[in-house]
């Protein structure tokens, strides 16, 4: 089944509550939560005091995506608030299979992202561990940036690591995500995409989801 995550970066931060609501209303299968350090990526967002109280208006699945230097220090905050699927960047730790094991075993999903210059390969030892695997089809650090499109062939790659496995693992693609791009990402293999700038650009959002 295909789903599909709003991501809230592009969405009014003076009134959350309201196109949350939209969104729930227009069909969106998860909310995708980017959290950006101003380390690992130029930009600063927010954290888990913030999620805490979106988790008491929503039951969307929480997806986090954090785009932070060392996620290992944050894992318990993180299911503190309230988060049911939490994503970390390969490149942000060093120990990604204790990571990995650390989020699991606080009753999480976990997952690991790759930015676009990181190889398909680099997942091979990961995979079996994972539920989710995110692949970036922009450099992780704002929305609204335009799709690169030789990660058609990586999602493709990952995805076909991802069946080999025999593990049902969920194929996350985020980043400049829209109408014209986003059935070959699905074709290639993806289960869930991440969308902001599409969505959120649109005058009407509920619309914009089921296009
Ligand atoms: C980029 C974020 C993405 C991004 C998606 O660093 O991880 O989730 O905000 O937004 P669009 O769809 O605008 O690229
Ligand atoms: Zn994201």
């Amino acid at each position: 089944m295909i789903k599909i995550a709003p991501s809230i970066l592009s969405a009014n931060f003076a009134n959350l509550e309201k196109d949350i609501k939209i969104l729930e209303k227009g069909g969106a299968d998860w909310l995708h939560l980017d959290i950006m350090d101003g380390n690992f990526v130029p930009n600063i967002t927010f954290g888990p005091i913030l999620i805490k109280s979106l988790r008491k208006i929503t039951k969307l699945t929480l997806d986090a995506h954090l785009m932070i230097e060392k996620p290992e220090r944050y894992i318990e905050d993180f299911q503190k608030s309230g988060v049911d699927i939490l994503t970390v960047h390969l490149e942000a730790t060093t120990h990604l299979h204790r990571t990995i094991t650390q989020i699991k075993k606080l009753g999480m999903k976990a997952g690991v992202s790759i930015n676009p210059s990181t190889p398909a390969i680099a997942l091979r030892e990961i995979i079996p561990f994972v539920d989710l695997v995110l692949v970036m089809t922009v450099n992780p650090g704002f929305g609204g940036q335009k799709f690169i499109p030789t990660m058609t062939r990586k999602i493709h790659e990952v995805a076909i690591m991802c069946e080999t496995s025999g593990r049902k693992i969920h194929l996350q693609v985020d980043g400049g995500i829209d109408e014209t791009n986003i059935r070959a990402v699905y074709d290639a293999g993806a289960t869930i995409t991440v969308a902001g700038y599409s969505i959120f650009s649109k005058e009407n959002i509920p619309k914009a989801i089921q296009n």
